[in-house]
């Protein structure tokens, strides 16, 4: 290979360019991982760059014979116009937190109870740093890199493969020959803190605005429609998952955290196996303490179920696997004068006052507002204009003000007048029984709502009418154009026969009012779980709009829901179904329910295509004692497997499963000739459900 490598590229055939291509692809590929990863470089920076610049040259005389996994990628592919969506095998999921000792001592109950483990039976869990980047799935299909998305909402990203070629201690090609041919990687891409500096230092000098984060600007650096910009902002990459498509796989969160360090992926080094609590808030302390003096940010720990098996039974709730937890660090804290105090009308009229601060620097982000609650909140912290005042901030979540330093308060505090006014449309302001919050009554007339309820409709995960931003329905509300929600879909309809259509306003032309009927008409249908989200109802988000979703169904049996039949709905309490309730019953979204179903299809509740199975689409009742399984295991074992599980036996069900002391519905089900198993015919069914479903 030596001598070949030598060769004038003049000289070369096409045969030896393929053949010599393929070896420096390897070749660069195991100096990478010995310089990046393992930092044991094993030849001089002169070397490995007399490689690079052969590969590039060869490249440069045979174009076509670029290979995927060419170390040319690093610098850079052309730029493109779009990023393309990609949806993920499996969710990209998210992780529920524990802010103390108590609420990580709790999700090992939990996790117990759901295993029906005894109380203080060991789970062996391992602890890693939570690094403050942002979430990445790389696939390599017989060991290279074929594929990278950006996680996106979850279930759909961006392919941004070029770009995340050209971070250097990402893979092109796997080290050893035991990897899976089909591999997908999850990991997090961050940028170092001494980066980070670097790169707003040239930045302000260029006068351009600095990131407020490590973290944003490797968000900023990772979806860049060109990559060679990508290539020139030191983003690194720690692999924490995997999963095989193909072959055989690792049983233990640790040793598949060995294997990806052992195939080139950097792991941090700061992992533990830990088999007790007490290691676990150990491991959580001295953490806490190196956090200044790692390289890269952290924001907390995150245990995981080292055995993979049971992180598998575990399960999911919701967005977030039952078999891990981020453990979160105490937010950072600093002192500011409070110039002023503003009240913002939100999206359920509720009204929030606001600090309006100095700026300050609170761990590496400027904060110059902080919100303060509501009205109880500013008294009870005896808050005025002028103090100075302790901020703190932690991860995502908005500033808040913790309390005044009453040391400092200047002799010019002033207290501060709550208003009793709308400050906004001026209307009149109501207050719950029990409540603090206090609410502008106007709904839709009040503009501060109306425009936060507009943009909340056709939000991303609502209605996602792409082309319609903050400004222009800012002005669609200020001339008419859109005051209320119904209006968004006859827009098309009135521009048709309008004076002054929208393609002849100011910052609108013919293309693009195209664009954004082309989009209202693209969101006509929507599936209900959407459509609920998109209504606003206070206290139903995304997961709630799927639970009612799923219960109901259709929007009619929505439309009639009951407060009764609402709280048999597991993950919905007395307040959320109060809220609901409320909701379909004024008059006004009764009629807005009617008029924008004049407009748009909503699509039933479709089940997600679980996996096919001898149990697919039977109705099992668990009753009695289980002794192997707890009941919410059962449960969604059953339903991974596409069963539904009822409440209740009725001539409907197909299999009741009876543990020990079963009582009336094992009586029900004798009656009506169901079925009856005992937990081990269950069990080997599920098992045999879940082997013929995997083949
Ligand atoms: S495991 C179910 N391990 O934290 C998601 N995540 O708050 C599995 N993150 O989206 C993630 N360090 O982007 C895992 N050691 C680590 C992590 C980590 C950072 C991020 C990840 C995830 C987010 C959830």
């Amino acid at each position: 290979m030596k001598t070949e490598s030598i060769k004038s590229i003049d000289l070369l055939s096409r045969d030896e360019a393929v053949k010599e291509l393929e070896y420096l692809a390897k070749e660069i590929a195991y100096h990478d991982y010995r310089y990046y990863n393992l930092a044991d470089p094993v030849i001089s920076d002169e070397a490995y760059d007399a490689l690079r610049l052969r590969n590039l040259e060869i490249e440069k005389k045979f174009p076509d014979l670029r290979r995927v996994d060419s170390p040319s990628h690093r610098i850079g592919a052309p730029p493109s116009p779009d990023f393309e969506k990609v949806k993920h095998r499996k969710p990209m999921l998210s992780l529920d937190n524990a802010f103390s000792d108590e609420d990580v001592l709790e999700f090992l109950d939990r996790i117990r109870r759901f295993l029906k483990l005894p109380s203080e039976h060991p789970i062996p869990m391992v602890a890693e740093p939570k690094i403050d980047g942002l979430s990445a799935s790389l696939h390599y299909q017989n060991g290279r890199f074929v594929l990278g998305a950006t996680r996106g909402d979850g279930q759909e990203g961006e392919n941004i493969t070029a770009n995340l070629k050209t971070i250097r201690d990402i893979p092109l090609i796997l080290q050893g020959n035991d990897y899976p041919d089909n591999l997908e990687v999850r990991g997090e891409v961050y940028m170092s803190k001494s980066d980070f500096e670097l790169l707003n230092q040239k930045r302000l000098a260029s006068e351009e605005t600095p990131f407020a984060n490590p973290r944003n600007a490797a968000a900023g650096s990772l979806r860049q429609l060109d990559p060679k910009i990508t290539a020139h902002r030191s983003l690194k990459f720690f692999a924490y998952a995997y999963e095989a498509l193909s072959g055989s796989t690792d049983q233990a969160q640790s040793d598949l955290l060995a294997s990806l360090s052992k195939w080139g992926f950097p792991v941090s080094k700061e992992i533990q196996l830990c088999s007790s609590e007490d290691e676990l808030v150990a491991y959580y302390k001295r953490l806490e303490k190196l956090r200044p003096s790692l390289p890269y940010e952290i924001d907390g720990v995150v245990y995981k179920v080292n055995d993979l098996k049971l992180q598998q039974r575990l399960g999911t709730i919701g967005r977030c696997p039952r078999h891990s937890i981020a453990h979160k660090f105490a937010a950072e804290k600093a002192e500011t004068i409070l110039s002023n105090i503003d009240v913002q009308v939100g999206r359920t009229g509720v009204l929030t006052p606001v600090a309006i601060l100095e700026p300050v620097l609170v761990g590496g982000v400027m904060v110059s507002r902080a919100t303060l609650h509501n009205e109880d909140e500013i008294k009870r912290k005896d808050i005025r204009i002028h103090d100075r005042v302790i901020i703190q901030r932690a991860g995502d979540v908005i500033p808040q003000v913790v309390e005044v330093v009453l040391s400092k308060r200047p002799a010019t505090s002033q207290s501060f007048e709550f208003p009793k006014k709308c400050p906004v449309c001026g209307g009149e302001i109501s207050q719950e029984e029990g409540l603090v919050a206090k609410r502008c009554t106007n709904g839709f007339n009040c503009p501060a709502q109306a425009i936060e309820r507009l943009r909340y409709f056709v939000s991303r995960d609502a209605f996602d009418i792409e082309g319609l931003g903050d400004r222009h329905l800012e002005n669609f509300y200020k001339d008419g154009t859109i005051h209320n929600l119904t209006d968004v879909f006859t827009l098309q309809k009135r521009d048709k026969n309008s004076l002054t259509p929208l393609r002849s306003r100011e910052g609108w032309g013919i293309q693009s009012a195209h664009n954004l009927f082309e989009a209202i008409n693209k969101s006509r249908i929507i599936s209900l779980e959407r459509f609920i989200y998109a209504l606003g109802i206070p206290q139903v988000g995304q997961v709630t709009a799927k639970l009612l979703a799923k219960h109901y169904k259709a929007i009619e049996e929505f439309e009639s829901a009951s407060f009764e039949d609402l709280l048999t709905i597991e993950g919905i309490g007395m307040g959320m179904a109060d809220d609901i309730i409320r909701f379909l019953e004024t008059p006004e979204q009764k009629t807005l329910i009617d008029d924008l179903k004049q407009h748009i299809t909503i699509t039933p509740y479709e089940e997600p295509s679980t996996v096919e199975s001898a149990i697919s689409g039977k109705t099992v009742v668990f009753t009695g004692t289980l002794l192997t399984l707890s009941r919410s295991e059962a449960k969604s074992q059953a339903e991974r497997l596409g069963a539904k599980v009822a409440g209740s036996v009725s001539t409907k069900t197909d299999y009741v499963i009876a543990g020990s002391d079963a009582g009336s519905k094992l009586k029900v089900a004798n009656e009506l000739g169901i079925t009856v198993l005992s937990e081990q015919q269950w069990v080997d069914i599920v098992n045999q459900a879940a082997a013929s479903a995997a083949a």
